[in-house]
């Protein structure tokens, strides 16, 4: 059988702090020929997310690749090869695979990509788990008009749409983020009434002066140091969608709180969620960014790098706030 040569990014040694080091390109085949029920694609991206992070320390996932350290995220590709009876060369479709400049993918591991969606992208960021994953942190919330959202990590792919549906929802909406840019970002083009930067002092304090009236739900991307901050301006009864903690994945520093008991006295329900436990909300949150996407009154925005060999610095740098909306590696 004749193989193409080609390069793939895996990982050195587990390791519970990701470092550039750690990151190798190596070289690797793909069969020229396919299985039935195989389709090639020539990936078009790579979806730089921060739910890899654990992946790349434990070398276990979501397929048994992981166990070698070879990195498996989410990829767009064009199909260029088909063997399955109902794919066309020339589909877009999204799945799960290597970080490689071509793929090998089961046809019933991989979703079409609609031709409306444009760029297909879309299909992994607004559209796709990023989208889905703020509509529904945000649905299990259960916003009301007038009530004040606060969302961290707000210009991220989940924190800018959740906000932009908090609004839709009828709510004040609260954003925090690292740096004046992405604070101008989310207030100019999210329409986020007020962003507050997390890098500047008295991030509690600033939340208080924004929120004279409460928050009543927090929509928690980053971590213990922002729900600290916002603990002591929660209503009574107020809701903290806890959606993640990027700013713990690459971290093994103690958690401090200061205000821990306003849980108690403020009666605090957080709820932890996995969007993937979700799917019966899918097809309305799909329903609602699709239609946002289409007539623009969801904004929705990209951080694309070119090129294989600048995806493991482009990765730890998201990690590390660099870029708003979706972080991709364009191939
Ligand atoms: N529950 C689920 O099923 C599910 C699904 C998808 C995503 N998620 C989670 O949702 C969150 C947002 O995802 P995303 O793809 O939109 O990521 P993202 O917001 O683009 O990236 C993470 C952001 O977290 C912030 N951050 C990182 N370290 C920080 C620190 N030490 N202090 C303060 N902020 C820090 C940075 O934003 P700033 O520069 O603005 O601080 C960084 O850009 C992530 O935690 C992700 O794991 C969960």
């Amino acid at each position: 059988m004749t193989m193409t040569q080609l390069q793939h990014w895996r990982l050195t040694r587990r390791s519970p702090h990701l470092t550039r080091d750690l990151f190798e390109l190596v070289p690797t085949t793909l069969p020229d020929t396919l299985q039935p029920g195989e389709i090639r694609v020539r990936t078009i991206c790579f979806s730089l997310d921060p739910y890899l992070a654990r992946g790349m320390q434990t070398w276990a996932g979501e397929v048994p690749g992981w166990a070698e350290g070879v990195i498996h995220g989410r990829i767009v590709g064009e199909v260029i090869q088909s063997a399955a009876p109902d794919i066309a060369v020339g589909e877009r479709v999204w799945g799960v695979g290597r970080w490689q400049a071509e793929e090998i993918l089961r046809a019933e591991a991989i979703t079409r990509i609609a031709p409306e969606i444009n760029p297909p992208s879309l299909a992994i960021g607004l559209i796709g788990a990023s989208g889905i994953s703020a509509w529904v942190g945000l649905h299990l919330a259960n916003p009301k008009p007038g009530e004040t959202v606060l969302v961290t990590a707000a210009t991220g792919p989940v924190g800018a749409t959740a906000g932009q549906l908090a609004k839709r929802r009828g709510c004040r909406v609260i954003g925090i983020a690292g740096g004046a840019d992405k604070c101008a970002h989310a207030v100019a083009n999210l329409g986020f009434e007020i962003c507050l930067d997390h890098r500047e002092p008295d991030l509690a304090g600033r939340i208080a002066a924004a929120a004279p009236e409460g928050i009543s739900i927090l929509f928690e991307n980053v971590g213990v140091r922002m729900i600290d901050a916002a603990l002591p301006s929660m209503v009574a009864s107020g809701r903290i969608s806890m959606c993640g903690l990027a700013a713990h994945y690459n971290s093994d520093e103690p958690f401090v709180f200061q205000n821990f008991k306003e849980f108690l006295y403020r009666q605090i329900v957080m709820t932890p969620f996995m969007t993937a436990g979700h799917r019966h909300l899918y097809p309305a949150a799909q329903a609602e960014l699709l239609a946002g996407a289409l007539d623009g009154s969801i904004h929705w925005d990209e951080t694309v790098i070119d090129g294989l060999e600048n995806v493991a610095t482009a990765y730890l740098a998201m990690l590390e706030g660099t870029g708003t909306g979706k972080r991709l590696i364009r191939i």
